[in-house]
């Protein structure tokens, strides 16, 4: 079975608060409304690569949800760079909950999401010589 880690690892990319909105039939929130928040916070991280400042999500691998997310709680989303190739990145996402009634916080799933930087026509594009801004506000 994977491993997961005990402590969030990778830059906060995405913090917010699960509402009421995002929960299924049984009052639940909805695994896709976590993956979207994960889609959303890579993106952040994989357009500041990409020359035309565009990237779009090519893969996510296999993923399992470990514990549940209940309304209410807050919800962080980790992200870190694992390996680059010529035009595309993969991306490591970790979600985080924290309930604030309980004062604890458990993982909720990671995944690797890739991700390719686009021209203004939708093609990929070299990252090799991307100049990087690591101060984006
Ligand atoms: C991403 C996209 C531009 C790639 O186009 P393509 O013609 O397959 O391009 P290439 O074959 O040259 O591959 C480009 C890069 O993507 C990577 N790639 C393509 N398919 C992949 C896959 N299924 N898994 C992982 N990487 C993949 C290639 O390995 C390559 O990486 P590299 O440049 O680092 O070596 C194209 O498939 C696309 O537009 N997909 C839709 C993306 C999208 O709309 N996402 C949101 C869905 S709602």
């Amino acid at each position: 079975m994977k491993e997961y880690p005990k402590e969030p690892t990778g830059d906060l990319v995405i913090k917010t608060v699960a509402m009421p909105n995002n929960t299924n039939s049984n009052g639940d929130i909805f695994g896709g409304w976590v993956l979207s928040q994960m889609d959303l916070g890579g993106g952040i991280i994989a357009k500041t690569y990409s020359p035309s400042g565009r990237a779009v999500t090519v893969a996510i691998e296999s993923m399992a949800f470990i514990n549940p997310v209940k309304v209410g709680e807050s919800v962080s989303c980790y992200a870190k760079v694992i390996k680059f190739g010529r035009s595309s990145m993969k991306i490591e996402i970790e979600t985080w909950v924290y309930n604030y009634a309980a004062r604890t916080h458990k993982i909720v799933t990671s995944g690797i999401f890739t991700y390719v930087a686009v021209d203004e026509h939708g093609k990929p594009v070299s990252i090799k010589n991307t100049e990087i801004q690591h101060d984006i506000k």
